[in-house]
């Protein structure tokens, strides 16, 4: 099968309404999308990814109207993020109704829902009648793609399709939330593109974490996600360098070069501006572990912000999480 990447949505919409999978851009990160409402569509995008069954889908929908038809109950609480952020790099976690198939929630009771911006792809979703069940589009494990190449270099010949809409805006995955009906407070599930804060500064109280599962309840927090093939060490680079005899290393430095030897050096953030951090990381990832270096030595973010969510997907990319 060949893989096209291109523009064109009715081209797009031609293989999903046929059962397949088509790649489609969001301001996040490329999604691997099928029919939801197919079960055979959405059996493969389990096996074309090799993702583990036990990892549930996202729905993705046009719009935030469309919410109700696959949730029993929206909270006030959410109801206000819903206006405040969606469309956008947030998904919400609500008890499902009944036309949601067990498939995409990986038997769970709970479905998760995003209304992605991407303009191209906004136009896609309005002229389908189903919505679509996307993860990232990249082999289970790997790190997420931000680029219709990114999407092609893991999965050339997988798919029919392609939708290009060129570079992710934002570049992390989406914030994951959902909400205890118990202490009604809002629930923090994945860290991602939209910051805690914002979302804080919208309900007015803190909201509760539930990051760390050690059940598949959300298996993006499982280590060893979003790893590079070559070993990662994150630290302050003057320290980690003492600790690498090695030529043949890659840096990656938070905001300025280093005056060390290195097979490359590559730059998070020239201004210091986190959100161009964010957009760069996958993409930088990604090259960085094209040069099959020894090792990559890389620097933190500042931990504030979607700053966090960067860390935490530099700690999953760690070596010491893939043994
Ligand atoms: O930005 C994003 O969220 C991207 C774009 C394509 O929308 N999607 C994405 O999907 O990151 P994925 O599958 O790589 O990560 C989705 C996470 C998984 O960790 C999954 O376990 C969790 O969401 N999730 C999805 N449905 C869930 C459910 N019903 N209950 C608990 N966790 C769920
Ligand atoms: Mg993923």
């Amino acid at each position: 099968m060949q893989t096209v990447i291109n523009r064109d949505i009715s081209q797009a919409k031609y293989f999903l309404d046929a059962g397949e999978l088509v790649a489609i851009p969001t301001e996040t990160v490329y999604g691997l999308a099928a029919n939801a409402l197919s079960a055979e569509a959405v059996a493969k995008i389990y096996e074309t990814k090799n993702r583990p069954q036990f990892n549930p889908l996202i729905l993705h929908i046009a719009s935030t109207q469309e919410i109700e038809k696959y949730v029993t109950i929206v909270p006030d609480k959410i109801k206000r993020l819903i206006d405040a952020f969606m469309p956008g790099p947030l998904t919400i976690l609500l008890p499902k109704r009944a036309i949601v198939p067990d498939l995409i929630t990986a038997g769970s009771s709970q479905v998760a829902i995003r209304v992605p911006q991407t303009p191209i792809t906004q136009s896609l979703l309005s002229i389908l009648n189903y919505p679509l069940a996307a993860p990232s589009a990249n082999p289970s494990g790997y790190v997420s793609p931000t680029s219709a190449q990114h999407v092609r270099d893991g999965l050339n010949g997988k798919i029919p399709y392609i939708l290009d809409g060129g570079v992710c805006e934002v570049g992390l995955e989406s914030t994951i939330i959902g909400y205890n009906f118990d202490t009604e407070k809002v629930v923090l599930h994945r860290l991602g593109g939209l910051g805690i804060e914002e979302i804080e500064n919208i309900v007015q109280e803190r909201i509760e974490e539930k990051l760390l599962h050690s059940s598949p309840e959300t298996p993006g927090q499982l280590k060893s996600h979003y790893a590079t093939k070559t070993p990662l060490y994150l630290g302050n680079i003057q320290d980690l360098i003492s600790g690498f005899s090695a030529k043949n290393i890659i840096l990656i430095n938070y905001q300025e070069a280093k005056p060390y030897p290195a097979l490359q050096q590559f730059i998070l953030s020239p201004t210091g501006d986190i959100s161009i951090a964010a957009k760069n990381l996958f993409s930088i990832l990604r090259e960085a572990d094209s040069y099959n270096a020894e090792y990559i030595l890389s620097e933190l973010a500042p931990d504030t912000g979607i700053g966090r969510a960067i860390n935490d997907r530099l700690r999953k990319a760690q070596a010491i999480n893939k043994s």
